[in-house]
């Protein structure tokens, strides 16, 4: 039996998660509601609400779980990728709690996490390998061919902005608030998704940008507000359907491809974006055309959480890969 403690605090959420063998007894996140005001993560309020939260947050999944410290048998935890002072309060904690019960530390890379969220046994199907990831979240965006647990190859990944910044950006051209996904996405369920066309940029492979997709929505809100100052307000639902679906769609048109290349058909996605009902939606009617299988995590593991990071943690203690007590968090994946 093995029982995991880990801990997240990559961003702009503290979360503690207990696991045994795999299976999630608890998985506690405290978002911080402070960003919204200022319209994105500040890395120095984060990481100061990172350390009022970690232990009442560690407290709580310990409870909730209703395991003892004395019964773990490791402290998992993000290193890396993510903002230095929020990572340190969680690097910090697990390192002195994993010294303080004389049990080993995993350390875990953010991404991996994402991707194994998959991996979590709630009972349900899990991926086979090899099969395809899209990972798409506020900083990252890529097409991974899984061949194990930890054989992640980047098939391609955006070469400027993120898709989940993408979407926050165009949300913030309009005055939606941070984060904007979740408004976009809500918005849009009343909107035509037709009402608007922005170019996606022709890019190489597998590869994808999103800072013309942006600017394209800027010049277009632009052009139109000179003629109607009150065009964002009385059009926003199709504003926020039309650029979802051009993003959506330009996601998947490259997953669709990679997974045709490399002959596999079984296509999942992660991160903060695959929150996104239409992401959710066009991966299913795309997986049912091609008789492909697709994994499409439950809200909780879409956006940072510590189950995830528990899993991985999970898997990398079965290969008896632990962590040394100097190691210092990374800011870049
Ligand atoms: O994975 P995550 O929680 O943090 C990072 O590691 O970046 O992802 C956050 C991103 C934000 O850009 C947020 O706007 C986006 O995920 N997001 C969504 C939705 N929920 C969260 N984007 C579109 N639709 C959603 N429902
Ligand atoms: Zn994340």
């Amino acid at each position: 039996m093995v029982t995991i403690l880990a801990i997240e605090s990559s961003c702009d959420d503290t979360s503690a998660a207990v696991l045994r063998d795999g299976r999630m007894l608890s998985n506690v996140i405290a978002s911080q509601k402070i960003h919204e005001q200022y319209g994105g993560v500040v890395p120095e309020l984060a990481s100061r609400a990172h350390q009022q939260n970690i232990i009442p947050v560690v407290d709580a999944a310990l409870r909730q779980a209703g395991v003892g410290k004395e019964e773990l048998d490791a402290v998992g935890f993000t290193r890396g990728p993510g903002l230095m002072g929020s990572l340190m309060v969680g690097v910090s904690f697990a390192k002195s709690f994993a010294q303080a019960l004389g049990i080993p530390l995993v350390e875990v890379n953010h991404l991996q996490a994402h991707v194994l969220s998959h991996f979590i046994d709630n009972g349900g199907p899990m991926p086979q390998f090899p099969f395809l990831c899209l990972l798409v979240s506020g900083g990252h965006t890529q097409i991974l061919l899984l061949r194990s647990h930890f054989d992640m190859e980047v098939l391609g990944q955006t070469i400027d902005d993120a898709a989940g910044e993408a979407i926050d950006k165009a949300a913030k051209i309009m005055d939606l608030g941070y984060p904007g996904g979740p408004v976009i996405d809500r918005l849009a369920q009343e909107g035509n998704p037709d009402a608007f066309r922005f170019a996606t940029p022709q890019i190489q492979g597998y590869d994808y940008s999103f800072s013309g997709i942006k600017t394209s929505f800027l010049y277009f809100l632009r052009d139109r507000l000179k003629e109607d100052p009150d065009f964002i307000e009385n059009h926003k639902a199709d504003l926020c359907a039309s650029i979802q679906k051009t993003i959506v769609a330009f996601l998947l048109k490259k997953v669709e491809r990679a997974a045709l290349d490399h002959h596999v058909k079984q296509v999942a996605i992660a991160g903060g974006v695959s929150a996104n009902s239409l992401l959710r939606a066009e991966l299913q009617h795309l997986c049912e055309r091609r008789h492909w299988q697709a994994f499409i995590p439950p809200f909780t593991f879409c956006t940072d959480n510590a189950a995830m990071v528990g899993i991985a943690a999970h898997y990398k203690y079965l290969r008896g890969e632990f962590a040394d007590l100097s190691l210092p968090p990374y800011t870049r994946g």
